[in-house]
C-alpha cells in the first residue's frame, strides 16, 4: 500500500477516481478483447456490446486520452499497454484484478450503511453464489500469489523438505499447493474448497500437470469432517473472512487432522496489538465488514490463543519487515 504521506496531491489523487472507474469498466466490458483482432469504430463497438453509440464515443475518446487506445480517423485500436495487460489470454493480463475491483465498487458505495448497521453489504456470498465474481477474484489472487509462494520458499520461511502430505484448506485457485508441490517433489497435497473455487483449482492443477500429486476436493470445512493424517496444513487468506469463534472451533478440529510433529501454517494479514498495522490489514478489515459481515484481520495474540487453546505448541509469528502478509506456525 502507498505509504501514509499526506500531501494535497494525495488527497487530489483520492478524489480523482474517475479515470480509475473508466479503466475498470473498460476491462469489465472487455473493450480490449473486442479490439484484439483489429480496429473498430465507436458504432461497431456499441453494436457488439449493445450500448449507446454516442456514449461509447465519449468513453473510447477518454480511453484514448488515457493511452489505452489509439485513434486514427474514426477507428480505435489497442495501445501497446492495452495489448499487453488488458487482452484476455495475455500472460500479463491484469483484467481479473480490475474486474474484481469493479465488483467491489458497488459495496464500497454502501460504507455508510455498513457503519450505521454493522451489517455486510454484499447480497450474494461471493464464493458460494457468484461464480463470475469469484472466478475473477481467485484468478487475480492467483496472479499475485505466484511470486509470493516462490518468495516464501526461497526465503525459507517454512521448511517443507521433510513434509509428505499437505492439506491446503480454502486453497482457492491452487496457487500455493502447485508452487509447494513443484518445489518439493516428495510432497502430495489435498486442496479443499467449495465447488466454485474447486473448479478453478482443477484447471490450474491440470495446466501445471500435477493431477497425480494434488487432489482437489469439494468441501465446506464447516459442514464436513476433514480427512486426516496430514503433516502440514496451509491456510492462506481464509481466517479473515470468518468470525473469531468460527476460527477458534476450526483450529480445535484441525489439531486432530495432523500427525504428531505436523505443522499448521496460517498466511494472512496478521495485525499487531494496536490493530492498526499493517495498514493494508486495517483497511481490509473494513472491506471484510462490507463483504463478509463476520470477519476481520486478527492479531497475532488472537491467533496464538486459538492455537494454544487447541493444543498446538511452539506457536510463532514469522514476519519480514514491510511485509503485509505474514505467517503464524504452530506444531502438534
Ligand atoms: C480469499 S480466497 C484464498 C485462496 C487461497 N488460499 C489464496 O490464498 O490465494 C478464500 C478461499 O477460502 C475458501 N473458503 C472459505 N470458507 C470455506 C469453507 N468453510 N470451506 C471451504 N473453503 C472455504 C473460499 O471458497 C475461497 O476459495
Amino acid at each position: 500500500m502507498a505509504p501514509n504521506r499526506w500531501t494535497p496531491e494525495r488527497f487530489d489523487d483520492i478524489a480523482d477516481f474517475w479515470a480509475d472507474r473508466l479503466v475498470m469498466e473498460s476491462a469489465a466490458l472487455d473493450i480490449y478483447g473486442q479490439l484484439a483482432s483489429g480496429s473498430l469504430s465507436a458504432e461497431e463497438v456499441a453494436e457488439r456490446l449493445g450500448l449507446d453509440a454516442p456514449a461509447v464515443h465519449l468513453f473510447l475518446d477518454a480511453l484514448t486520452a488515457l493511452e489505452l487506445l489509439n485513434k486514427r480517423g474514426h477507428r480505435y485500436s489497442n495501445s501497446e499497454a492495452a495489448g499487453r495487460y488488458l487482452v484476455p489470454g495475455s500472460p500479463d493480463y491484469m483484467g481479473h484484478r480490475l474486474i474484481a475491483a469493479q465488483h467491489n465498487w458497488e459495496i464500497w458505495g454502501h460504507l455508510f450503511d455498513a457503519l450505521r448497521t454493522g451489517q455486510r453489504q454484499r447480497e450474494k456470498h461471493i464464493f458460494l453464489e457468484d461464480p463470475e465474481a469469484a472466478r475473477h477474484l481467485l484468478l487475480a489472487l492467483h496472479r499475485d500469489a505466484r511470486s509470493r509462494a516462490a518468495d516464501i520458499l526461497v526465503r525459507g520461511a517454512i521448511d517443507l523438505s521433510e513434509r509428505r502430505q499437505m492439506l491446503d484448506l480454502g486453497g482457492g485457485a491452487g496457487t500455493y499447493a502447485v508452487a509447494f508441490c513443484r518445489f518439493h517433489r516428495q510432497l502430495h497435497a489435498t486442496l479443499v474448497d467449495r465447488p466454485i473455487a474447486a473448479a478453478v483449482a482443477r484447471d490450474v492443477v491440470a495446466s501445471a500437470g500435477l493431477e497425480d500429486r494434488i487432489t482437489v476436493l469439494e468441501y465446506d470445512v464447516d459442514e464436513h469432517e476433514l480427512p486426516s493424517n496430514y503433516d502440514f496444513i496451509w491456510i492462506s487468506n481464509v481466517i479473515h473472512a470468518r468470525s473469531y469463534n468460527a476460527n477458534r472451533a476450526l483450529f480445535e478440529r484441525l489439531y486432530h487432522r495432523l500427525v504428531p510433529g505436523g505443522e499448521v501454517v496460517i498466511h494472512d494479514m496478521i495485525m499487531d496489538d494496536t490493530r492498526t498495522r499493517p495498514t493494508r490489514g486495517a483497511v481490509f478489515s473494513v472491506y471484510m465488514l462490507l463483504s463478509s459481515g463476520a470477519g476481520r484481520c486478527y492479531t497475532f495474540q488472537e491467533i496464538f490463543d486459538w492455537l494454544d487453546g487447541a493444543g498446538f505448541h511452539d506457536v510463532r509469528w514469522v514476519r519480514e519487515p514491510d511485509e503485509d502478509m505474514t505467517l503464524v506456525i504452530g506444531t502438534r
